[in-house]
């Protein structure tokens, strides 16, 4: 195989989906219908959707037949048991429990263990992980390492925990601290991988204050690979058995399977207490189900088991960091500012750099995203200052950063449709001075990138 260059995908198509093609005029229609907000799109306006790789991959074969052996039993389905297997498999906890997508664990564990006074702290929080947190009462706070913060510095490990500052939170504020987090990939800092040997280090923190681990995994599989490739000592290991041992260093997880479990809809909370365990059961039988579906029906727990079973195969995660990796390697040899190394499942652009002269609070990751969408038909996601810049108190501040995230649904785009977005990408960055920034009009209370509406600066 090593002796060939070229990047295949490893499948056929087997049924296809039509793409729309749209003219400037009509997308420049759309944005001012939008809001210039790409969340207020009719995704039939988009011609390459690289919004997020959450829920937009394509199932295969074998998950679409799975999908017939649904059991749609209120109680007991064979098909949880398929799902449940399939899950301990890889994450061997005593407890889990199925949910509708990921935020719906968080906001049941958040729920249980949050409230006024406590802090989560994480490498670094997805949005809907944050608002959670916050949601409770408790506070967020990211102790990713500081090479994680510099969007072009090289390690491979980007998206460790900075182990010292963890140790100082746990020492400051004893008993505040109901849980640790760990992100992997930690998708808010660019999709950066975390070693097994970081996840060592803070579960001895853990164990020293006497506070639980848990992963944010939502991504195990694409970390496992990195971990493979980049740590010393792992390459000869299956990529299971490196999952198995990134869950034995924690006491539980929240997992979203619209990403590593390639389905379109479902999640999990797993765990091994038995007391909090049993207090997010009562939670999940408020808003989501019976223990045995949570949010989903029989169908959907069939497409996650064998998901899981694909997404841990080696063709399969070396052709998807690869696939990524080359949308990052032209756009770097064009001299586009990214983060570097490149994650896992998307190419964040460092629209801060591209765009010197738009300060943050002009938000130039929405400026770059809007003009990546009039331009050629992409859409993308702005993840910086106006995703993270409001805090609860409604003050505003820059974000660490101002990306553009290029995500890539799993299995979904060909290379000739990435080789599209580099001509695209790179047309725009050649035209970076001309872009403007934009300021807000309207927005929410929280979350407000999904529903704000912008207009461009003069
Ligand atoms: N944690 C991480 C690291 C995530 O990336 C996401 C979702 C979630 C939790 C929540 O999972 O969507 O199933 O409720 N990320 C998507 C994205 C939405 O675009 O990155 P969910």
């Amino acid at each position: 195989m090593d002796r060939w260059q070229t990047i295949i995908e490893p499948f056929r198509i087997h049924s296809v989906e039509p793409v729309r093609l749209t003219t400037v005029e009509q997308r420049q229609a759309a944005l001012e219908a939008a809001g210039y907000n790409l969340f207020n799109l009719h995704a039939d306006d988009v011609l390459i959707d690289l919004l997020t790789d959450s829920g937009t991959g394509a199932m295969s074969r074998d998950q679409w037949a799975a999908i017939q052996h649904g059991d749609e039993s209120y109680a007991g389905s064979p098909s949880w048991f398929a799902f449940l297997d399939s899950v301990q498999h890889l994450f061997p906890f005593k407890h889990v429990i199925p949910t509708h997508q990921g935020r719906a664990a968080e906001k049941i564990l958040f729920s249980v263990v949050g409230g006024p006074g406590k802090v989560v702290p994480n490498n670094t929080h997805f949005d809907t992980t944050r608002a959670n947190v916050e949601a409770s009462g408790a506070e967020a706070i990211d102790l990713v390492i500081p090479e994680g913060r510099d969007p072009a510095f090289i390690h491979p490990f980007k998206g460790n925990m900075d182990v010292a500052a963890l140790d100082r939170l746990l020492t400051d504020r004893p008993g505040a601290v109901p849980v640790v987090f760990v992100t992997i990939t930690n998708n808010s800092g660019g999709g950066q991988p975390v070693s097994l040997e970081n996840l060592r280090a803070v579960r001895a923190v853990c164990d020293r204050h006497g506070v639980p681990l848990f992963l944010d995994a939502c991504r195990f599989a694409e970390n496992a690979w990195f971990i493979k490739l980049r740590e010393p000592g792992q390459a000869d290991r299956s990529i299971p058995d490196i999952v198995r041992e990134m869950a034995s260093l924690a006491d539980g997880m929240t997992m979203s399977a619209k990403k590593d479990g390639l389905a379109n809809i479902g999640g999990w909370l797993a765990l091994n207490d038995d007391g909090l365990a049993e207090q997010c059961r009562n939670l999940l039988i408020l808003t989501e189900g019976f223990p045995t579906y949570g949010g989903l029906a029989g169908r959907d727990l069939e497409a996650i088991a064998q998901g899981l079973r694909e997404v841990v195969d080696e063709d399969y995660l070396r052709y998807r960091i690869q696939s990524t990796a080359y949308l990052g390697d032209a756009l770097d040899s064009s001299g586009v500012p990214l983060v570097k190394p490149f994650g896992g499942h998307a190419i964040y652009l460092d629209a801060r750099a591209l765009l010197p002269h738009i300060p943050p609070m002009a938000y130039p990751g929405q400026a770059l995203a809007i003009a990546l969408y009039r331009e050629g038909g992409i859409r993308g996601c702005e993840i910086g200052t106006v995703m993270f810049g409001k805090r609860p108190d409604g003050s505003e501040a820059p974000a660490a950063m101002d990306l553009v995230r290029l995500a890539i649904p799993r299995r979904t785009y060909t290379q000739s449709h990435i080789d599209y977005v580099i001509e695209v990408v790179r047309f725009v960055a050649a035209r970076a001075a001309s872009l403007r920034g934009v300021r807000i009009v309207e927005q929410p209370a929280a979350l407000r990138h999904f529903t704000a509406r912008f207009a461009p600066l003069d």
